[in-house]
C-alpha cells in the first residue's frame, strides 16, 4: 500500500542550527503517530516541513505518492493536508459558530469554490459545514460563545475542529494538549481521536505528556537533535534506552504511568 506519508532525508538548516537532519520515515494510511522530543529537538520543524510553513534544504516529502516538497501551504492543505498549530489559530472576538463558519468558508475557497472575500457566511454548504464539525467534536454547548471567553481546553478543541472542517486526509496537530491542566487532557484527546478516527484521518500529534501519547499513538517517534533516535511501538520507544537518557522526563513519568495502571 502506497504510504500516506513519505519524508526521505529531510534536512533543514537555520544558519548554523541543524533543526532536521536526515529524517527518513513512512506513515501508512489511518495510523496515529506520536512525536515526542525535547525542547528545540526539531519536532515543530518537522511538522512545519510537510505542511509547507517551511521548505526542507534537502530531502523529499511525497503525499500519497505525489512529491509535494516545494509546494507552497496553500497548495498542500488543498491536496487534503491540514495542522493545527501549537498556539490556537481562532478569531478571538466571534462564537465557536462563526470560527467554525469563517474555516469553512476559507476550506470552501481553497477547494475550488469561487467565492471571494464578501461571501456569506451563512451561505448553506458554510453552514452545514461548520453545524457538522461542530457537532462531531461536541462543541454544541458553547457554539454562541465568543471564542475570547472559552476555557483554555475548547479553545483548543475548537483549534483542531477548524482545521478538520476542510475534510483532510492528513491532519498534523503540534502539542494539542499543551496549557491544560492534567485532568482535562485525556477528556480532551477523547473527542479529538473519536473524533477524527470515524473520519479515517490519519494523525501525526507532537506531544510532551509520555502518558497521553501511550494512550493515544499506534506509532511513536521520538525526536532528538533535528533527528529521529527512536521508531516503534509506545512501548517499544518509550522503554528504548536512548530515548528515557536524552528525552528528559520520559523515565520519570512512563514510570508513574505504569505505577498507575498496577
Ligand atoms: N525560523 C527559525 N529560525 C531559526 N532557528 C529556528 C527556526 N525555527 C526553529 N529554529 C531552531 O530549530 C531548532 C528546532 O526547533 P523546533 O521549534 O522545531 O523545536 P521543537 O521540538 O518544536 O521544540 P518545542 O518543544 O520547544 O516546541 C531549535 O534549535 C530552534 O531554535
Ligand atoms: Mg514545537
Amino acid at each position: 500500500m502506497t504510504p500516506i506519508l513519505a519524508a526521505h532525508q529531510l534536512e533543514k538548516t537555520f544558519g548554523s542550527v541543524v533543526a532536521a537532519r536526515d529524517i527518513t520515515i513512512e506513515v501508512p494510511p489511518k495510523q496515529t503517530v506520536g512525536i515526542i522530543g525535547a525542547n528545540g529537538a526539531g519536532k515543530t520543524t518537522f511538522v512545519n516541513m510537510i505542511t509547507g510553513h517551511l521548505h526542507p534544504s534537502s530531502g523529499s516529502i511525497l503525499f500519497e505518492g505525489r512529491d509535494i516538497t516545494r509546494l507552497t501551504s496553500r497548495e498542500i492543505t488543498r491536496l487534503g493536508i491540514s495542522r493545527s498549530f501549537q498556539v490556537a489559530q481562532i478569531f478571538p472576538s466571534l462564537t465557536v459558530f462563526g470560527n467554525m463558519a469563517a474555516a469553512a468558508g476559507i476550506a470552501r475557497i481553497g477547494h475550488g469554490g469561487t467565492w471571494g472575500i464578501f461571501t456569506p457566511l451563512h451561505a448553506p454548504e458554510v453552514t452545514a459545514a461548520a453545524e457538522a464539525a461542530i457537532d462531531l467534536f461536541q462543541l454544541s454547548r458553547y457554539r454562541d460563545v465568543q471564542a475570547l471567553v472559552l476555557p483554555q481546553g475548547v479553545r483548543k478543541l475548537l483549534d483542531i475542529a477548524m482545521a478538520v472542517v476542510s475534510a483532510p486526509r492528513l491532519l498534523l496537530l503540534d502539542e494539542p494538549t499543551s496549557g491544560i491542566s492534567i485532568e482535562e487532557k485525556f477528556d480532551l484527546m477523547d473527542v479529538v481521536m473519536s473524533a477524527l478516527k470515524s473520519r479515517d484521518i490519519t494523525i501525526l500529534f507532537v506531544e510532551h505528556d509520555m502518558e497521553i501519547v501511550e494512550r493515544f499513538a499506534d506509532r511513536v517517534l521520538a525526536f532528538y537533535d533535528g533527528t529521529v533516535i527512536a521508531d516503534g511501538t509506545p512501548k517499544e520507544t518509550l522503554g528504548n534506552e536512548r530515548v528515557q537518557t536524552l528525552i528528559s522526563g520520559t523515565k520519570l513519568r512512563t514510570h508513574r504511568a505504569e505505577g498507575q495502571r498496577a
